[in-house]
C-alpha cells in the first residue's frame, strides 16, 4: 500500500528477487512526481538506489556534498563528512525525483502499479491470507494477499486498521513548524547551512545549480497569507545573512508550512501486515532522516519476505520490527537532538539559549562531537 519511497523501493526489491506484488496508490502519478518533500539522501540510500538499477539520473543530477555548515553567533562552522566518517558523503536529490525514477522502473517491469485507487480497506491480516478491497477506474476489486506492506504514509489506512491496543504509540509535538520555499535562484552556498538565530532557525538547501530550497522556523499555526514573498526573503536574509555574503533571490515557485513531530508505533507489525516508513514513524525534518528511514525499513522487510518465499523461513520476518526499530530510535534521537539544538524555543529562557550555544560550540570544536553528528547525518552503517 502506497507508492512513496517505501512502497516503490520495496516493490522493486521484491521484483529483483522474483517476488510478485501489486502497488496501490491513492494519488495520481502527476501528483506524486511533483510533491516537494525531502532532499537529502544518505550514502547508504544513494548506494542502494544505484545497486537496484534506479540510480542513473541520481548519479548524473544529484549533488554530492561532503559537509554541512552550522551557523550561530554570526559565524559558520563546517562539519566535514569524509574525514570524520571514513569517506562517507550525502547526495542532494529531491524526493520527487527519486519517486519519478522508481515509478519509471516499476512500469518497466510491467508488474502492477495502480494510481488513484479509492475506498481502500485492509483486513484479515491475522489470517494466512489478508485482503485489500479497493475501487479502481469504477470497478470494485478484492485482492487476496500473502502479506500486506503498509507503506501508506502517516495518514494511511494500514496503521489505522490495526486493532486498538495492539500498538503502543510514542510521540512528541514541537511548538514550531517550517515554512519552506523553492526558488528559481542559484544556491548561495555550495553546502547546506543550518542557522541558529535569535529570530528562529533557518536552513539553506538546494535542489540543483539553479534551484534553492529554503526554510524558516515559524509558529505551528502560521498563516501563509501573512508571508508575502518579500517578507520571506527579508526574514531569510536576517537569519542566514553574514557580512560579505548575500542570499540569491529568485521567483518563489513553491511555498508550504510543515508541522514538526516525532512519532513511533511499536511493534511495526500485526500478523501478516508490516508497517514501513512514515506509516510507522515520523521524525522532524531537521536531521533529514524521513526518506532514508523509509528506505532502510523496506530493505530489511524485503530480505525477510525473500527468506519466507524462498525457503519458508519466517524468522527474519518475526524479527523485522525489533530489527528496524533500533535504527528508527537512533534516527528519532538524532532528529530530536538537531531540532532541540537549532530552534528557538518559544517558552525558552536565557538558560536554554546558553545551553544551545554551548552544545553548538562543542559540536563545532570537538572532533569527537563533530564525528558523532557527522556519522548520524551521513547514516550509520550498522545500528
Ligand atoms: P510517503 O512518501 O508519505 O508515501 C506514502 C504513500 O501512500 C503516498 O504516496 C500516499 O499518497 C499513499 N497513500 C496514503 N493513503 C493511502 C491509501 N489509503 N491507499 C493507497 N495509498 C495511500 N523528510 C526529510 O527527510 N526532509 C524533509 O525536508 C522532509 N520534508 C517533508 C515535507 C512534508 C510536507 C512531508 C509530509 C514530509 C516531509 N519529509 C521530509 C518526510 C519524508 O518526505 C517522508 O519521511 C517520506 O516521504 C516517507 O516515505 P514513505 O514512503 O514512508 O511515505
Ligand atoms: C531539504 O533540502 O529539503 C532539506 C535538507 C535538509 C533537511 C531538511 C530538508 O534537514
Amino acid at each position: 500500500m502506497g507508492a512513496g519511497p517505501a512502497g516503490l523501493v520495496l516493490a522493486h526489491l521484491l521484483h529483483l528477487k522474483g517476488i510478485d506484488s501489486v502497488v496501490l496508490e491513492s494519488q495520481s502519478r502527476e501528483y506524486l512526481e511533483h510533491r516537494v518533500r525531502a532532499g537529502v539522501l544518505e550514502q547508504g540510500t544513494a548506494d542502494l538506489l544505484d545497486a537496484i538499477g534506479v540510480g542513473d539520473r541520481l548519479r548524473r543530477e544529484g549533488l554530492v556534498h561532503e559537509g554541512i555548515e552550522l551557523q550561530f553567533e554570526g559565524e559558520r562552522h563546517r562539519i566535514d563528512f569524509p574525514s570524520l566518517t571514513g569517506g562517507r558523503r550525502i547526495t542532494v536529490y529531491g524526493q520527487q525525483e527519486v519517486v519519478k525514477d522508481l515509478i519509471a522502473a516499476r512500469l518497466e517491469t510491467e508488474r502492477p502499479l495502480l494510481f488513484e485507487v479509492t475506498d481502500v480497506a485492509v483486513g484479515g491480516f491475522e489470517s494466512d491470507s489478508p485482503t485489500i478491497r479497493f475501487g479502481h477506474e469504477g470497478e470494485k476489486i478484492e485482492l487476496r494477499c500473502d502479506f500486506i506492506a503498509g507503506c501508506d504514509g502517516s495518514h494511511g489506512v494500514c496503521r489505522e486498521s490495526i486493532p486498538e491496543g495492539a500498538l503502543t504509540v510514542f510521540e512528541r509535538e514541537y511548538p514550531f513548524a517550517w515554512l519552506g520555499i523553492l526558488a528559481a535562484a542559484p544556491p548561495s552556498n555550495d553546502e547546506l547551512i543550518y542557522a541558529y538565530h535569535e529570530r528562529g532557525f533557518a536552513l539553506h538547501s538546494m535542489r540543483s545549480p539553479t534551484v534553492t530550497r529554503l526554510y524558516l522556523q515559524v509558529r505551528p499555526d502560521e498563516d501563509l497569507d501573512e508571508w508575502p514573498d518579500e517578507r520571506i526573503w527579508d526574514e531569510l536574509e536576517r537569519r542566514l545573512g553574514l557580512e560579505g555574503w548575500t542570499l540569491n533571490n529568485g521567483e518563489i515557485t513553491e511555498k508550504g508550512v510543515t508541522g514538526m513531530r516525532s512519532f513511533v508505533v511499536e511493534p511495526m507489525q500485526c500478523g501478516r501486515m508490516f508497517l514501513a516508513g512514515d506509516s510507522a514513524h515520523i521524525v522532524p525534518p531537521t536531521g533529514a532522516k524521513g526518506l532514508n528511514l523509509a528506505v532502510a525499513d523496506v530493505r530489511v522487510l524485503a530480505e525477510g519476505l525473500a527468506a519466507w518465499f524462498e525457503n519458508g523461513d519466517g524468522s527474519a520476518l518475526e524479527r523485522y520490527s525489533a530489527d528496524v526499530l533500533r535504527r528508527v530510535w537512533r534516527a528519532e534521537h538524532f532528529s530530536w537532538f538537531m531540532t532541540s539544538m537549532l530552534h528557538r524555543l518559544e517558552d525558552g529562557d536565557a538558560f536554554d539559549v546558553k545551553l544551545q550555544l554551548a552544545q553548538l560550540s562543542y559540536v563545532c570544536s570537538s572532533e569527537r562531537a563533530a564525528a558523532s553528528l557527522a556519522e548520524n547525518y551521513v547514516g550509520l552503517e550498522h545500528v
